[in-house]
């Protein structure tokens, strides 16, 4: 048997493991009847039970009674992730890696090697996460959710930007039930809490002149972090930071995929009106005056809304109007 192979057959038996545990509730699986319904030794049970433990999963082992779930893990791991999962087409193919340079890079290379519409990767840490502009994206491990999304959809390269902006009224939409009101966006796609970052977006595509290959849409959420190094605390946040109390990721991640998969289906299905409307109410600092830095301008004035193609408007303060396609987005308090 390959290594693929054994550790194809190792996971379905944690998941098979699992969903017994899981059925009992807070009834006791005796490792005899789990290793009865596998077709393998009670010793095979007692190592699938600490690969599980060793993920983060608590199971209490009782002589004679057998084993019971005392709680889910904080795992990003297909296993803790799957059962959430409320998504037709959005992470049905499911990877989950601990440690990654970047999830946007990793997806990159599977797009190339035919994976389908839908693909998401999820790493518990990046070494090189990367942000817009060239920035990176500190990721350290246990705390935050980094994953990637890839999109096929056949159309022009022209086409694309409007989807950083479905996705980023899809991530606000899943976050919403934890919060009273969904965070802001700022354009393009960061979403903010009180003018402070809770998530960061990198959209990125692979296109000949007049057709797109792929897009990858790279999400980046700061959950469980309370604290910032250095220059990022002033102006990050986190749920954990914003709520008073822990989350548990796999909860966030479902429910941000089920937003995702719903804006992103109105997008890809024409409904980009309705996708830009919902961006303009989470933008509620249209209106006013904001400073925009692109790779060769800086623009001052008053942000007057987004176009179809998600270009920014903005009025200057001589009165003339600008089409913004890429840059940050600083509010100027007046
Ligand atoms: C930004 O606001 O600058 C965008 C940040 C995007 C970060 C995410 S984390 C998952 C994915 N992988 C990356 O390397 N970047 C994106």
């Amino acid at each position: 048997m390959s290594a693929r192979q054994s550790d194809e057959r190792a996971a379905d038996r944690e998941r098979a493991i699992l969903e017994a545990l899981r059925e009992a509730g807070d009834d006791y699986v005796s490792g005899r009847a789990l290793a009865e319904q596998l077709g393998v030794s009670r010793t095979a049970v007692a190592k699938r039970i600490d690969g599980l433990r060793e993920r983060g999963w608590r199971i209490e082992a009782a002589a004679r009674r057998g084993y019971r779930l005392l709680a889910e893990a904080d795992s990003l791991h297909a296993l803790a992730v799957q059962p959430l999962l409320q998504t037709r087409w959005l992470g049905r193919r499911y990877e989950y890696h601990l440690q990654l340079d970047s999830t946007n890079d990793a997806l990159t290379a599977l797009a190339r090697q035919a994976a389908p519409h839908g693909t998401v990767v999820v790493a518990d840490e990046q070494r090189r996460g990367r942000g817009r502009q060239g920035r990176s994206w500190a990721s350290p491990p246990g705390e935050n959710l980094y994953f990637s999304l890839l999109l096929r959809p056949e159309w022009p390269p022209g086409a694309v930007p409007p989807i950083s902006l479905a996705a980023a009224v899809g991530v606000a939409h899943g976050l919403a039930r934890f919060f009273d009101r969904p965070p802001t966006v700022k354009w393009p796609n960061d979403l903010l809490c009180d003018g402070r970052k809770l998530c960061g977006i990198l959209v990125e595509m692979a296109a000949e002149l007049d057709r797109v290959i792929h897009v990858v849409v790279g999400v980046g959420i700061n959950v469980n972090q309370r604290r910032f190094p250095g220059e990022l605390e002033p102006i990050a946040t986190s749920l954990a930071r914003e709520l008073g109390r822990t989350v548990s990721r796999p909860a966030v991640l479902a429910a941000v995929l089920a937003g995702l998969e719903s804006w992103l289906d109105a997008l890809l299905a024409g409904a980009t009106e309705r996708v830009l409307d919902e961006w303009t109410q989470l933008a509620d600092w249209l209106g006013q005056r904001v400073t925009v830095l692109s790779a060769n301008q800086q623009l001052r004035g008053i942000a007057l809304g987004i176009d179809r193609d998600g270009a920014l408007r903005l009025r200057d303060d001589r009165g003339e109007e600008h089409r913004v396609l890429a840059g940050d987005v600083h509010l100027l308090r007046t």
